[in-house]
Parts: C-alpha cells; sequence; structure tokens
C-alpha cells in the first residue's frame, strides 16, 4: 500500500471538486475504489467525477443494475458492490472485461471484493467528521500504476490537503 493522502472537504462541492481534480489525472483503463462510512459521499463523488469528464446525464447510485455507464471525454463506468454477497457474483458481472474497455471506473464498496481487482488502483476512503459536512477522504495509492503519479496526485489535491499544505502536497514524505 502507498502513502495515505489525508484530505478533509467541508461540503458536499468541496467533495465534488475533488473528486473533479482527479479527474483531470486519469488515463484510460484506471479503477478508482470508492470505499468508507455509509452515507459519506461516494456516490456525491462520482458525481462531480462524472460532471469534469463531461457526462451530461444524471448520475445516481445503481440500484438495480450493478454497473451504470456514462459518456463523457471518457466512458465513465459505476458501479456499487454493496449488495453483493459472493464474489463468484460479482465475478460474473465482468469486472475485468469492462476494465479493459479503456474507460474509467469507480466501484463504491470495493475494497469488497479486492480479490476480483487488478493489481494498480487508486482507493478513496471516506470518513464521516465531527461537523455534519464534514468528510475525511484517505486517498491510497495501490500498485505501479499510482505509485508513478503520486507527485501529481499531491499537487492535485494539495488544495483539499489536512496539512494545509499548498506548496505541491509535501506532506512530510520523500517524493519520489
Ligand atoms: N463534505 C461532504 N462530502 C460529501 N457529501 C456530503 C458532504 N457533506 C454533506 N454531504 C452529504 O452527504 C450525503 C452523501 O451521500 P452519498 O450518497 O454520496 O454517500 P455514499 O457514500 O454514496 O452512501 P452509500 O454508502 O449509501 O452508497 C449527501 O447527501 C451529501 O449532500
Ligand atoms: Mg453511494
Amino acid at each position: 500500500m502507498g502513502p495515505v493522502l489525508r484530505l478533509h472537504t467541508g461540503a458536499v462541492a468541496q467533495t465534488r471538486a475533488v473528486a473533479a481534480a482527479l479527474a483531470e489525472l486519469v488515463r484510460p483503463g484506471d479503477l478508482l475504489l470508492l470505499a468508507g462510512d455509509l452515507g459519506a459521499g461516494k456516490t456525491a463523488f462520482t458525481q462531480g467525477f462524472g460532471a469534469a469528464l463531461g457526462v451530461e446525464d444524471r448520475i445516481t447510485s445503481p440500484t438495480f443494475t450493478i454497473a451504470n455507464h456514462y459518456r463523457g471525454r471518457l466512458e465513465l463506468n459505476h458501479l456499487d458492490v454493496y449488495r453483493l454477497e459472493q464474489l463468484d457474483e460479482v465475478l460474473d458481472t465482468g469486472i475485468h472485461e469492462l476494465l479493459d474497455e479503456g474507460g474509467v471506473t469507480l466501484i463504491e464498496w470495493g475494497d469488497a471484493i479486492l480479490p476480483a481487482l487488478p493489481a494498480s488502483y487508486l482507493e478513496i476512503r471516506f470518513l464521516l467528521g465531527i461537523g455534519d459536512d464534514d468528510r475525511t477522504l484517505d486517498v491510497i495509492p495501490v500498485g505501479d500504476l499510482w505509485a508513478a503519479r503520486l507527485r501529481a496526485l499531491r499537487a492535485a489535491l494539495a488544495p483539499w490537503a489536512e496539512t494545509g499544505a499548498t506548496g505541491g502536497g509535501d506532506a512530510g514524505e520523500p517524493s519520489c
């Protein structure tokens, strides 16, 4: 597991803005895992992410389907595996085929299906804060693809970094 960038947002609009900043860094085939507390903002994040990719359709949580697909600058695949009980069920949904298709895939509760996922992904762990609108977002680059983008990640996310760092996100760890 790579270093954690800890972010703080104090309003849903800020979480959407974090997502928009990340959307500028993604490449075809990328995977983002959205994990953490119920109602903490995983779907709100996806909405901000999609808007930044130019998705015009309203993004809602996939309820009756496992995956929703949206057309933007890149195709956006939005999955929510909260209700999936068995890994077999996940494998049957063809996640690997989806990832190979060149879109960007966001999976809510994706940490529940790690054995079904590739070695490189960006995990974002959402935690409820003290105030109603306070959220902590831990951004965890996993695998080579994201480790190589650590510097860019730090820079893009510096405005929300909990340390208040603004100079490229140097939060104490040696830069790569
Ligand atoms: N700082 C914040 N960031 C994100 N959402 C926030 C924030 N402050 C308040 N909210 C509100 O919290 C709710 C988050 O709901 P959302 O559906 O995005 O959560 P979720 O993590 O997808 O939930 P679930 O686990 O049920 O899928 C929204 O109503 C949003 O307006
Ligand atoms: Mg959700």
